[in-house]
């Protein structure tokens, strides 16, 4: 059973995880990096985390260790660190492979990992890879773990990540116009997130059924459904995502192979 979580790092991502930590669990030490010292200090104060005095106070307290430093710092944070055999580390930068981390953080266990925000309401879909048992009792706390069984489909199921974010731009552009055209404000905000959570449960009730054909019993032939999807493909709505997706796929795999050009190099990534 994990006892202790150190976390190095605390910037967003931490935030969200040391909040989701807490509601998770109440017995668990969570420690804290103290760069950046109000943010440390107000979480440990709201979620009874401990800020310890540097990054190597945090790892020898800690039986598990995340990293949720920018990619281009876990390289150098992690170098100042001695690790122990039995500490358990988990990357969450995306874009640096196990190739890379690994010497960075030997003689420990290494794990990549890619939560969202929603790790903070204990709803975060994350990847793992590989498996690990103290990697994934953690990450459950926050959330339904995805277990990757290869590495090459960490980059594409990243973008995922990156889709996440998309998600809120597209909200808020829908909410937005419906205002506009009249409806109250928060009523129209409820109406577009409640319509996606509906949306969301449907299919996720049933899992072998395909979105295409649950999208058929909506769109009746002149109905509303179809004279939007119309206009949506007229104006590239839908391709335009595939575009989105390709663009974030291409930049992680450019990154992928400039981390371990670097490492091969001996340089800074
Ligand atoms: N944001 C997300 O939702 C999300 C989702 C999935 C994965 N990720 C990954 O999570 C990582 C963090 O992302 P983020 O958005 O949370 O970034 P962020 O807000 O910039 O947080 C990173 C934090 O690390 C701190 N830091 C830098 N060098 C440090 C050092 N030597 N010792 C201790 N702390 C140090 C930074 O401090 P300074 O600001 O003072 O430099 C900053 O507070 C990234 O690798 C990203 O790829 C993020």
């Amino acid at each position: 059973m994990i006892k202790r979580v150190g976390i190095i790092g605390i910037g967003h991502l931490a935030s969200y995880l040391v909040e989701g930590l807490r509601k998770a669990s109440k017995d668990i030490e969570i420690i804290l990096s103290p760069r950046n010292v109000e943010k440390s200090a107000s979480l440990a104060t709201q979620f009874g985390a401990t800020v310890a005095k540097n990054n190597q106070a945090v790892v020898n307290v800690s039986d598990i260790i995340v990293l949720t430093t920018r990619p281009e710092d876990t390289r150098v944070v992690s170098e100042k660190i001695n690790f122990q055999p039995d500490h358990t580390v988990i990357s969450v930068a995306v874009g640096l492979s196990l190739e890379t981390l690994k010497p960075l953080t030997t003689p420990a266990t290494v794990v990549r990992a890619m939560p969202i925000s929603c790790a903070a309401i204990n709803q975060s879909p994350t990847l793992l890879f590989p498996d690990n048992l103290r990697a994934r009792e953690l990450l459950a706390l926050l959330g339904q773990v995805h277990i990757l069984t290869d590495e090459s489909i960490f980059t594409p199921a990243s973008v995922i990540g990156a889709f996440y974010g998309w998600i809120y731009a597209l909200l808020n552009e829908i909410i937005s116009w419906t205002a506009q055209a009249g409806v109250p404000h928060q009523i129209a905000r409820n109406l577009v997130l409640e319509a996606v959570r509906g949306a969301a449960n449907m299919a996720l009730n049933e899992p072998k059924k395909g979105l295409d054909i649950m999208l058929n019993t909506l769109a009746t032939p002149s109905g509303i459904t179809e004279q939007g999807l119309t206009v949506l493909r007229q104006h590239q709505g839908m391709s335009a995502w595939t575009f989105a997706l390709n663009a974030v796929y291409e930049h992680l795999k450019e990154k992928r192979k400039l981390s371990s050009v670097s490492k091969k190099e001996g340089g800074e990534y």
